[in-house]
């Protein structure tokens, strides 16, 4: 198996395990045992994790590094890796936020204009969601410094051809400079240019971690530490199927008017049955339904409530008409204050972008 991370394919989570040693989330102390995405095994795997948290718990420099392609809508899929640059921002980690524009022109071919819209909208949407603007470090690969560029061409005098085939397959000059550009996203906060050696946490989605392993094989490489990353689930979209921008029936955007949102959510997949009476006899199925996935990853924060949820489900005793009036009061409350936030961050992502992009050509 290998793993593309520009292509939509569908993740394997055991082969994950079994063939690429990521680890399983082990024990969660009382800190991370706050954070829903912990506690449900929404992270739910890792390499490395504990030395960082370990080294955080000890009161030693760590940080917090992860980037985004500004490419597509902004939706709930979106949200899980914000949610926790936000944790880990508000226990006092510091946080850097890499803009994968250089990927996003050499591997995605998005012109600058796109580029510039949607960085802009993802990031209004990183700071409605509670990102500080004013405690994050956030750049543009194409123009971060001179000292992080000596480090990605570097980089290539420490791999080769052949290993990086064998980690992601066919290659392209595009493809090539992303990945070792990424690296040095994963590893240029440890240059005695920024903040010197330290463990660096990297929360992703499972799809980068071909990135993540030769950004781990670098550091080795150059004496640097090795960097932790995470990884969550995807969740699925709204129609049962993998969630993608290319469809928008299968996601609940960020960007989209809220009427749009809720209608979405109306149609979307559950666990009931075929009739009412049939529901009342034999119960629903939640682990089938996207409504209660979306309460799972977003929109129940109390587990006792969740479970009661899912047994009043189970028992044929709450019907899919009641738990989804339920969820999309809580969606329509959720998004407006979000929009609300939005218009107010909004000026101030343009102002950072403005000062981030300047293109020759
Ligand atoms: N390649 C990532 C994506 O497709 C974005 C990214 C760029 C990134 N640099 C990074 C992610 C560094 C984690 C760490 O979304």
């Amino acid at each position: 198996m290998q793993i593309d991370p520009w292509s939509s394919s569908i993740i394997d989570y055991d082969r994950l395990v079994s063939e690429f040693g990521i680890e399983r989330m082990g024990r969660l102390d009382e800190i991370l045992s706050q954070n829903h995405l912990f506690r449900r095994g929404i992270v739910f795997g890792h390499r490395d994790f504990y030395a960082w948290w370990n080294d955080f718990r000890d009161g030693k420099k760590v940080s917090i590094l992860t980037g985004m392609m500004p490419s597509g809508p902004f939706h709930l899929g979106h949200k899980m890796v914000v949610d926790q640059l936000v944790f880990y921002q508000n226990l006092g980690v510091p946080v850097t936020l890499a803009i994968a524009d250089v990927e996003a022109r050499t591997v995605r071919r998005k012109t600058p204009e796109e580029i510039r819209e949607n960085t802009i909208n993802y990031l209004t949407n990183y700071f409605a969601l509670g990102l500080d603007p004013d405690k994050t470090d956030i750049y543009m690969q194409s123009s971060r410094s001179v000292a992080y560029y000596r480090l990605a061409n570097m980089l290539a005098g420490k791999v080769t051809f052949a290993e990086m085939e064998a980690i992601y397959g066919t290659l392209s000059p595009g493809k090539i400079t992303s990945a070792l550009i990424q690296a040095a996203d994963i590893l240029h906060k440890q240059l005695s240019d920024y903040d010197g050696k330290h463990r660096v946490l990297v929360p992703v989605g499972p799809d980068q971690d071909p990135h993540i392993r030769l950004a781990r094989d670098l550091a080795e490489r150059i004496g640097f530490v090795t960097p932790s990353p995470n990884y969550h689930l995807f969740m699925a979209g709204l129609d049962g199927q993998k969630m993608s921008s290319s469809r928008p029936t299968s996601y609940v955007s960020l960007d989209e008017p809220v009427e749009e949102a809720l209608r979405k959510i109306k149609n979307a997949l559950t666990g009931g049955r075929n009739t009412l009476e049939e529901q009342k006899k034999l119960g629903g199925q939640p682990g089938k339904c996207m409504i209660f996935s979306l309460y799972v990853y977003h929109f129940e924060n109390s587990d006792e409530s969740l479970d009661e949820r899912r047994r009043a489900c189970e028992n044929g005793t709450l019907m899919c008409g009641e738990c989804k009036k339920e969820l999309l009061g809580r969606v329509e409350e959720w998004l407006l204050d979000v929009k609300a936030k939005k218009i107010k961050y909004r000026p101030i992502a343009e102002k950072l972008v403005d000062k981030m992009m300047d293109y020759p050509f």
